[in-house]
């Protein structure tokens, strides 16, 4: 930093040091007519913000099918997100959710899952203004200052359909974040919503598996988040991630009693993780209705700082993910209205660099330093029980029965892994397995 010089032009409040900057700014207001505007435009330029959460990803299957030759990133006026927008708002790196119907749990999850993945890193090298990034060091390198960084994280531990393996797969694709559920629970962890009737358990919020993917997403620098989990999910993972994790996009249970929301005690568990709580910007999480404006959205920021302080929150605007946004805040170009009204509440400019990047970084670095002090275990073999996961689109590979002769073992080994013709469970060697429906016609 340069040594202090007299305060004569706004732009030289850019020389300032994030600790001298409160009683500067004041200073070039008064000595250039340095407005609020000016003040919140150069905060953000030093601080551009990191979002959790935009389902961007979302519209381009819903209108496109995923065809990004249809559309023209730069300027989409039937979405709240475009490029143009995104630099208007400051918006540095975001955090695009790749996400796929609940309905696709035991169907087709992981396909859809790696289609979504797909259009997101298409997206994100096709287009000179975005950037893929899988690491902190990528993500503050100096040329990213031009860029808009992409983040990739999964929407739904479905995705990974109960397998380790897929999950170690979306990490060496760049995925470096995933909720644990979406609207359903899945065979090892329980949403927040009541909208899928399915694996419903008695005091499991997380399984034995369920320890096994919060462990493995550990070991290999994955942020664990909790928006859409239940209360009970999220608080067996805070207790047991060696990580700090998130609620990438929810806002407080006080404020709006929604259950996406998070409740005071469940932000206490939070601090104690050193985790990060990023404020969903959608009306219904904020003023429980349909409308709602940045004043409503700044209560959910001023009571989420009293009780566990402006280190612990972020922003995560949910655009493309919800339908209704409050007034003057309907699109990504309109963060800095948000800044500016919580400036206006008397949020410090430090407290602000945090919020808009500072803590992310923190956690995200936090998990990365944990994946370095793991790196000598191996990748977990955990596998789910058959019994938790069985269903006809499931193939079922039996190892060798144990009670058969020898030479029985061989061949019933035959029939399942080859030759390649015969690899079926009804050829007369031996009957399908009892939960396999009869599939005529067809291999299992
Ligand atoms: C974006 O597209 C809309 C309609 O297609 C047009 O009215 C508008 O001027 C365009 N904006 C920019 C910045 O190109
Ligand atoms: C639920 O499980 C936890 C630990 O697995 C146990 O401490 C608790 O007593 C159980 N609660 C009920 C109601 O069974
Ligand atoms: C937001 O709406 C509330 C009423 O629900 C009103 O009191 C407040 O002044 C509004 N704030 C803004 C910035 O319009
Ligand atoms: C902000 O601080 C000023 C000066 O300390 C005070 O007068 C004002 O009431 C405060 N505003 C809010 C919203 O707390
Ligand atoms: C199993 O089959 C392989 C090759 O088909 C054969 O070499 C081996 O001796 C067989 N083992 C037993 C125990 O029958
Ligand atoms: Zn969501």
């Amino acid at each position: 930093m340069p040594s202090r010089k007299p305060v004569t032009s706004a732009s030289s409040c850019f020389w300032m040091s994030l600790k001298h900057l409160v009683v500067l700014s004041s200073l070039c207001s008064l000595i250039s007519g340095y407005s609020e505007s000016d003040r919140v435009r150069d905060l953000m330029t030093r601080y551009p913000l990191i979002d959790g959460h935009n389902d961007l990803a979302l519209q381009l299957r819903i209108f496109h099918n995923n065809r990004l030759s249809q559309i023209d990133l730069q300027n989409v006026s039937k979405l709240a997100t475009d490029i143009t927008r995104l630099h208007a708002g400051h918006v540095q790196a975001q955090m695009f959710a790749v996400y796929v119907m609940c309905g696709a749990q035991e169907k087709d999850a992981v396909r859809l899952t790696l289609e979504q993945i797909d259009v997101v890193r298409r997206m994100c090298t096709e287009y000179q203004d975005f950037e893929l990034v899988t690491s902190v060091q990528e993500l503050t390198n100096s040329e990213m200052r031009r860029k808009i960084g992409c983040l990739i994280s999964i929407e739904g531990g479905h995705s990974i359909d109960s397998s380790l393996a897929a999950l170690r797969m979306y990490y060496q694709l760049g995925v470096r974040s995933m909720a644990l559920t979406h609207t359903c629970n899945t065979p090892w962890a329980e949403s927040s919503s009541k909208l899928y009737n399915v694996y419903q358990r008695q005091n499991n919020s997380l399984t034995h598996f369920g320890k096994a993917v919060v462990e493995e997403m550990n070991r290999l620098g994955m942020i664990v988040d909790l928006s859409h989990t239940s209360w009970d999910t999220a608080l067996a993972v805070l207790k047991h991630s060696k990580a700090p994790v998130i609620f990438s996009h929810s806002s407080s249970y006080s404020i709006c009693n929604h259950h996406r929301n998070v409740p005071d005690w469940m932000l206490h568990q939070l601090k104690k993780n050193h985790g990060l709580i990023m404020v969903n910007l959608h009306s219904n999480f904020i003023s429980c209705r349909d409308e709602a404006n940045i004043s409503h959205v700044a209560e959910h920021f001023d009571h989420i700082k009293k009780v566990i302080g402006a280190e612990s929150i972020g922003i995560g605007g949910d655009f493309e993910g919800a339908v209704r946004f409050p007034q003057g805040l309907e699109d990504v170009s309109k963060y800095p209205a948000l800044i500016q009204e919580l400036l206006h509440r008397n949020w410090t400019e430090n407290e602000l660099a945090y919020v808009l990047r500072g803590n992310f970084l923190r956690v995200f670095v936090e998990v990365e330093r944990v994946r370095d002090q793991l790196h000598s275990n191996l990748p977990s073999e955990v596998q789910i029980h058959l019994k938790e996961v069985q269903n006809p689109c499931r193939m079922v590979l039996r190892p060798p029965d144990q009670r058969q002769q020898p030479s029985d073992r061989n061949s019933s080994f035959r029939a399942q892994h080859g030759p390649k013709d015969h690899r079926t469970g009804s050829d007369g060697q031996r009957p399908p397995a009892p939960w396999m429906p009869p599939r005529p016609g067809r291999n299992p």
